[in-house]
């Protein structure tokens, strides 16, 4: 594999097991809560109800849905302000996605530039893209949340979980090895049906599949590259792989080769001449 990409940790890793210092304020909790305000404003949400789970990148809350959404609860993720993070090792994820999505010669002169307004641009562009990924993926039968709205840097999906909880992510989950052999089947279609539909997950992990009536869901999509435009999806392709592998076959799972597979998958959907 490239030697840049084995050098970038999957982006999971940047915040994995991350507690929010306590201190680490109320001041930042309340200004992520005020991006919810507009929700209620526009009648998405009638109440924020509590927090799932706190990251670097994000929060997400669980909110109850207004009624005209015809749902008891609803997920809203509240991406950090972009002045706390850093685009840097974004690059690879963000490389060939303007040609994608093809915005305008404005917004192209803004994104190439390393100031305030080119940073914003990239900030509401990652958040729009994983509201975007969501929406073809779930358009096509993907195992993914199905996205509602975008406000702001909130994106508004589906609620995985009950009312008492949310619903674990794989790694959290007791796994007999004959469930563990169907779940990991089930993510494979997945992967298949996203290349099918130009895209790669690029940060799929145990830590990004939730566990909701004995199936999994693949979430977190803001990093996913398009095959078509970027040059390092068939590497980010086979480290997926390597990924899930590592969690399944933990769990007895006899899983594909990576790089076989993505080579099968890859001539099938993207490239016959790979
Ligand atoms: N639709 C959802 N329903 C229930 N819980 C969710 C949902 N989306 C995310 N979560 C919870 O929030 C956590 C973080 O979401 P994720 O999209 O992975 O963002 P990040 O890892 O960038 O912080 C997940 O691990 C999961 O526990
Ligand atoms: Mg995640």
């Amino acid at each position: 594999m490239d030697r840049r990409l084995e050098e970038i940790d999957p982006l999971e890793e940047r915040y994995r097991g991350a507690t929010p210092k306590e201190d680490e304020d109320r001041t930042v909790e309340e200004a992520l809560l005020a991006h919810l305000d507009p929700l209620i404003e526009q009648h998405l949400i009638t109440e924020v109800l509590r927090p799932i789970k706190t990251g670097k990148e994000a929060v997400v809350y669980c909110c109850a849905a207004h009624p005209t959404l015809e749902r008891e609860l609803v997920a809203a993720k509240v991406y950090r302000p972009f002045e706390t993070r850093s685009f840097k090792r974004d690059a690879v994820y963000q490389q060939g996605r303007e040609r994608g999505s093809r915005p305008d010669a404005r917004v192209l002169k803004a994104l190439g530039k390393k100031t305030r307004r080119g940073r914003l641009h990239k900030f509401s562009a990652w958040i729009a893209h994983e509201e975007r990924t969501l929406r073809i993926l779930h358009d096509v039968g993907a195992d993914v949340p199905e996205p509602i709205e975008r406000v702001g840097p909130v994106v508004l999906m589906e609620y995985l979980g009950d009312a008492e909880d949310p619903a674990p992510m794989l790694t959290n989950v007791v796994l007999e090895e004959d469930e563990a052999g169907q779940l990991y089947d089930q993510v494979l279609r997945n992967v298949d049906l996203f290349l099918k539909h130009h895209r790669v997950h690029a940060d799929l992990s145990a830590f990004n599949l939730l566990y909701w009536n004995g199936r999994a869901v693949v979430i977190d999509f803001p990093q996913a590259v398009d095959p078509r435009y970027n040059d390092d999806a068939f590497d980010l392709l086979i480290r997926d792989l390597r990924n899930l592998n590592g969690f399944f076959e933990e769990h007895g799972v006899d899983g594909v080769d990576p790089i076989e597979h993505s080579l099968a998958i890859w001539r099938e959907h993207v490239d016959p001449l790979r």
